[in-house]
This record gives C-alpha cells, structure tokens and sequence, in this order.
C-alpha cells in the first residue's frame, strides 16, 4: 500500500470570497478557526477575474487570499477555474460553447459548459492552468491540486463530429470495421467513408439520450465523450506536473455518475475525491455503494470527501434541513467506507446566484452561533482529537461487485426487454443483501485482479467484452464463486449478440442456457419455489433456463413456465457458478447470499437491528471498527468486542450497548 497523502484529516471546503468584500475575510478565519477547520478548496470558479480580457491576467486577489490561508497554515486544495467560461471568451470564440443532444448551439451561461474538442477552450485552458501552475506550484501550502470541477455533459457540435471521426479511424481503423462493429447493415445503414459518420443526437441516430436505434455508436459515442474530457483532465494535470511533482491531482467524481468511465479517468488521477449529496430518500447502503465505489476506483486507496452539504441544499425538490447528528454520522459514515478529508460545499454561503439556499458552515446571518456551526466545531473538534492514526486504512474485503461503465450504457441504450431496467438499482440489489448482514465489499472494474476475492458477483453482467469470459471461467475454475444474472453474457462490447445461446462466453461456466426472456409489466410477479418448497416471487424479467449440469436451486411456479429452473448453481471445476433468472425478492435473494456467505465462510458483522452499520478499516495491525446509527431512534446493540475501545470517548466497549439517535462509536484495541 503507498503511502497516504495527508498527515491529518482535511476538515475544510469550498471557499469563494471573491464573493463578498474583503472585510469580511479577517472575520471568517476567526470564525474558521473556532471550528477546527484545516483546508480550504479555492479557485474553483474564478476564471472570469483572473482573466478579465483575453491579454490580461490578474491574481491580486488569489494572491491575498493565499496568504491569507497560509498565515494560518491552512492545507489549500487549489482548483484550476476551468469548469466555468469567461464571458469574453465565449463571445469571441464561440466554439468554446456546446451544442446539446438537440443539435441546439448554446450561448452563454451556466457552468461545466466548455466543448471538450474546441481547439480554442483547450489553448485557453492551457494559458490559464499554466499561470496558476507556475505561480503556485511551489507554494508549500498546496497541498492537492483539483483540476476543473464535476466534470460532465456532452457535446455534439461539429468539431466533436470531427474529433469522433479520428477516434473511431484510431479504433477501428477501415470503415468496413466501422460497418461491422455497429451492425449497419441493419435499415441500410452502410457508411462508404469516415465523414459519413454523425454523432447520435437527436437529428442522428440517438432516439433519446437513453435509447438508440443503434446502441453501438451510441456506445462509443460516450466512450469518446468521455475520452475528450478525460483528455482535458489529462492537459492541465501535464501542465501542473511541470511546475509541481509532488503533489496529488484530482478532480471531483459524483458517485456512480453514468457520462464517464470513471475507472478509466482514476488511473490518471493521483486520489479519487467525491461529492456525497444523498437526498432525503437516498438509502445509506446507496450512500455506501457510492464511497466504496469511489475506494474501488484506485485498488482500495483511501479517497476524499471533497464536498457535503452541512446542512441542506438547493437543488433538490425538497431541500431539508440535515436534523441534529445527521452530519456528523454521514462524516464518519464517509470515513468508515474510505475517506481521509471531511469537506463541505460551502464554507460561506454564498449571496446570490442559485445557491444562496445551499448550506454552509457560515450562514447569511455572518456569525458562528448557529445550530450548523456548532455542529461543524465539534466534529471538527472531535477530528482533530481523533488525529491521523487510521488515514489511510484499508478495507479487507473477500466479496466484490463487478462494475463497469461500458455495461451501465449498453444496458440502459437497449431496446426491449423491458424500459425499468437500470443498471445501478441491479448492482445495488445485491450490495444491499451484503451490507445488511454488514459485509464488506469491494466494488471493482472489469480488469481489477480476481483471484484478491473468493466471491464475485456480476448483475445485469450484459456486456461481456472480449476475454471476459474466459477471466469468469479461469475464476471459477480455480476455486471462486460467481454470480450473475439474467441479462447476463448476450452482447459484444459493440452491443452484438453472442451467437449461440445466451448467455453467451458465460454458459460453458454456468451450465445452462437461457432459451427465452419474459417481460413483467410493473404491477405483476412471478411465483417461485425453492426446493424445500419455500415460496418466493420474482420481477421485472424472467429467464426460461434449461439447466446444461447446472444444480436447481428454485423454480417458477406460474406463468406457462412452472416448472422452468430460475435459480441455479454449477460446481465448475474448483468453485461454484450462479445464475439467477430473475429480479428476485429479498427472501429469494437473502436465500441466495445465504449459501455463498455459508461456503465461502464469508464474515461480516451480521444482522444488526434497523438503522445499525458497521464496518471496519485496518492499518497494520489495528484495526477501527466504525459502529454507525442512522436512524432517528437510539438503538441498543450486542456484538462480541472485548477488550475494544471507542476512540471518541475513550470509555472500553461493554458488550451491549446503546447508541442514540445518529451515534458513531470507532472502536480500536487502543
Ligand atoms: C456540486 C459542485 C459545487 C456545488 C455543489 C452544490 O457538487 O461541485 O460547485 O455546486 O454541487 O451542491
Ligand atoms: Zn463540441
């Protein structure tokens, strides 16, 4: 394991005091410092008074409050400006701006709005991070580099077209290769040369954002998008390592965001930071899934929590005060599943513009007796005494969950079977049947090493691309447990079916073959029977399997298909296959999970009552054992840890006991 980053939490944010006058900047150190803040995370969006005019550049004020961050020693998190275009640059240059799915040009406005492949936003990006490069590249202060913000969207203008043209001759190289991968021949299709080739918008072949005629250049079209503004990561961070060697590059992901493939963008950066916004109904497994996600992207790597809200925010329907606790549960909650940084968005809240109704350490009202305050002071308190002994713990985890940004697309681009089928719902069904017996997973990219794990799970696994089949067979082979599901093994990484059978490279290892699908409208359900004639139900699709050596675990019990496995497990060579046919319901699938857990000897914390997760994170040899409740109602526990102690308050753990409403306990062996 590399060595972490930090020597102490980052307890910090976003800090925007361009946008009030400098006066008040003397008080808000005050106030900062009462809260145990560390960190600020600047020039996220300042292109526009850096740069008033396409010859002038100005850091007066990114000077002053660079020193006004070191005088207390504060470790900057420094952006780079270029999520947000200039007014001038967009007039002048109007290529810089995009054009949307529509086919529609935009003007002005907004952020995250540059095309990635205009020439002009590139030679102007290039200027600016070079500026900020030089000027700050050696300032002891910096401490992490945050190139652009969120990056996201697409464009469809013609310079995209032109650069999709060279990344498709790079790729495929002829355009019968072109012809073969997309199926053209499909309605006539048949492109004679690279310049017949139109991005799939609106006006082209994408019927909508979510559904293709022709699933794949609508593929490549995303891996190309999301190349582009990978590109543009990669151009600055070139630019930062000219002038600063050392010091960590990132950019700020959003979660299971479906525009880029974020696997791919990690191994360009240095760490992984997130931006957690669960809304009043985002479940803490989700939340969960995210952060371990965001550990997965770089082999297990302690990540940052580079923005939360301390309070509420401003974009979602119903933007709802967090009630007391809640902040502080959802901080650890980060830190329990990887995170070495706790920092908000925003450290003041800004005046105008549209999110003057978003949370902030420092309200409108300008002073620190605030319900919010107080509560960022004591966790940032509490941090501080908590010190740095667990940054850059790892998480043990025997279990991990294939994901895969190229499945996501393929899936949700699909025709048929059935419009409910989202890819991340699939993969969360069946963390959530592991975290709520509080095991560990890992959530892992295609080329990640699978022998690191005795189980494997791989839902909605739709699109297996070329030597992905026989790396499940060789798994399996050699002793692991495997799981996939229905919409497993059928197409290319060209969205192609597999000839042959579904599910295609798969069905060798899971003995069995798929002969049809059914497709449940939303208020009907399969009946099931296990085979000691439990009863279970099954949604969405159901596969008609023909087991081929596979064991029947369950079987269909309606529809003119009882009868018809839906559930079954192979013993292929030393390890085990399961397939399963259906979106099972909970009983099904904790059934399920049960068997893998029992034979692989899987342990985690077991069931715990409602609200309840633990988790733990090891250093060496100790170990932290993160005991969370994220309910409203205290909950009393019982679990076996003798000789623990909890790190917050240092009282030894008896083995039953309550935590009240939002508590945490991190217990340690001291
Ligand atoms: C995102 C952005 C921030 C801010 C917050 C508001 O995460 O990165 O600039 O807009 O949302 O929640
Ligand atoms: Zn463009």
């Amino acid at each position: 394991m590399s060595k972490p980053y930090f020597d102490k939490i980052l307890h910090g944010g976003d800090y925007n005091p361009g946008q009030w006058p400098p006066e008040f900047w003397q008080e808000d150190m005050r106030i900062f410092e009462k809260a145990h803040i560390n960190s600020a995370t600047i020039n996220v969006f300042s292109w526009g008074r850096l740069q008033p005019s396409e010859k002038e550049y100005n850091f007066s004020e990114l000077d002053q409050v660079v020193d006004l961050l070191t005088e207390r020693d504060y470790e900057i998190v420094m952006g780079t400006s270029t999520a947000a275009l200039p007014a001038w640059l967009s007039r002048k240059y109007p290529d810089v701006n995009r054009t949307d799915f529509y086919g529609r040009p935009h003007k002005y406005g907004h952020r995250h709005n540059a095309c990635p492949n205009s020439l002009s936003f590139q030679y102007y990006a290039k200027e600016l991070v070079t500026r900020i490069a030089e000027r700050y590249g050696s300032h002891p202060n910096v401490k992490v580099w945050h190139i652009s913000n969120e990056y996201s969207g697409e464009c469809y203008c013609d310079n995209c077209a032109k650069a999709f043209r060279i990344w498709l001759k790079e790729k495929y190289k002829t355009i019968e290769a072109v012809n073969e991968a997309w199926n053209f021949d499909f309605w006539s299709h048949t492109l004679y040369d690279f310049e017949d080739i139109v991005p799939p918008n609106y006006l082209g072949d994408g019927v909508s954002d979510t559904m293709a005629a022709f699933a794949g250049i609508s593929i490549d079209y995303r891996r190309f998008m999301s190349d582009s503004l990978l590109n543009n990561f990669i151009m600055e961070k070139e630019i930062i390592r000219k002038y600063d060697k050392e010091r960590p590059v990132t950019t700020n992901f959003m979660g299971a965001y479906k525009g880029l493939d974020y696997f791919k963008w990690a191994k360009e950066m240095d760490i992984v930071s997130w931006d957690n916004y669960p809304g009043l109904n985002t479940s803490w497994s989700h939340v969960a899934m995210n952060h371990d996600l965001m550990r997965g992207m770089k082999n297990g790597q302690s990540f940052m929590l580079m923005e939360q809200t301390p309070s509420q925010q401003n974009w979602q329907p119903y933007n709802s005060l967090k009630p007391p606790g809640r902040m502080r549960v959802q901080s650890y909650h980060a830190i329990a599943h990887g995170a070495d940084t706790i920092q908000y968005f925003q450290l003041r809240r800004s005046k105008g513009g549209c999110e003057k109704f978003h949370g902030a350490v420092i309200e409108h009202v300008g002073h620190e007796n605030t319900r919010v305050f107080r509560e960022v002071a004591e966790l940032g308190k509490e941090l501080e005494q908590l010190g740095n002994c667990h940054i850059g713990a790892e998480t043990p985890s025997k279990v991990a969950i294939l994901f895969d940004w190229d499945n996501y697309w393929a899936l949700e681009y699909t025709s048929g079977p059935h419009k409910d089928l989202y890819y991340v719902s699939q993969i969360q069904q069946y963390y959530d049947a592991f975290y709520r017996r509080n095991i560990a997973v890992d959530m892992i990219p295609m080329d990640a090493d699978f022998s690191a794990y005795d189980v494997i799970l791989a839902p909605v696994f739709y699109m297996v691309k070329e030597g992905m089949g026989e790396k499940v067979e060789t798994f399996v082979e050699e002793g692991g447990t495997f799981l996939t599901t229905f919409m497993s093994g059928i197409v290319d990484q060209s969205d192609n079916v597999h000839l042959g059978g579904y599910p295609g490279p798969l069905r060798k290892t899971m003995g069995i073959w798929v002969e049809e699908i059914d497709a449940l409208p939303p208020d009907e359900s399969v009946q099931i029977h296990g085979e000691s004639g439990e009863t279970y139900q099954g949604e969405m699709l159901a596969d008609l399997i023909h087991s081929e050596g596979a064991t029947v675990f369950a079987t269909y019990a309606s529809q003119f298909y009882a009868g018809i496995p839906v559930v079954t497990h192979n013993s292929f060579g030393k390890g085990t296959a399961w397939y399963v046919g259906t979106v099972p319901n909970q009983a099904l699938l904790d059934a399920i999970v049960h068997q893998i857990v029992l034979k692989n000897n899987v342990v985690g914390f077991g069931i715990q009552p409602d609200g309840i997760e633990i988790t733990k994170r090891v250093k060496g040899d100790q170990e932290f054992i993160f005991i969370m409740n994220h309910g409203e109602k205290p909950v009393r526990i019982e679990i076996d840890l003798e000789g623990y102690i909890n790190l917050l308050t240092k009282e030894s753990f008896e083995k039953t006991e309550e935590l009240p409403p939002y508590g945490v306990k991190i217990l340690s062996k001291g």
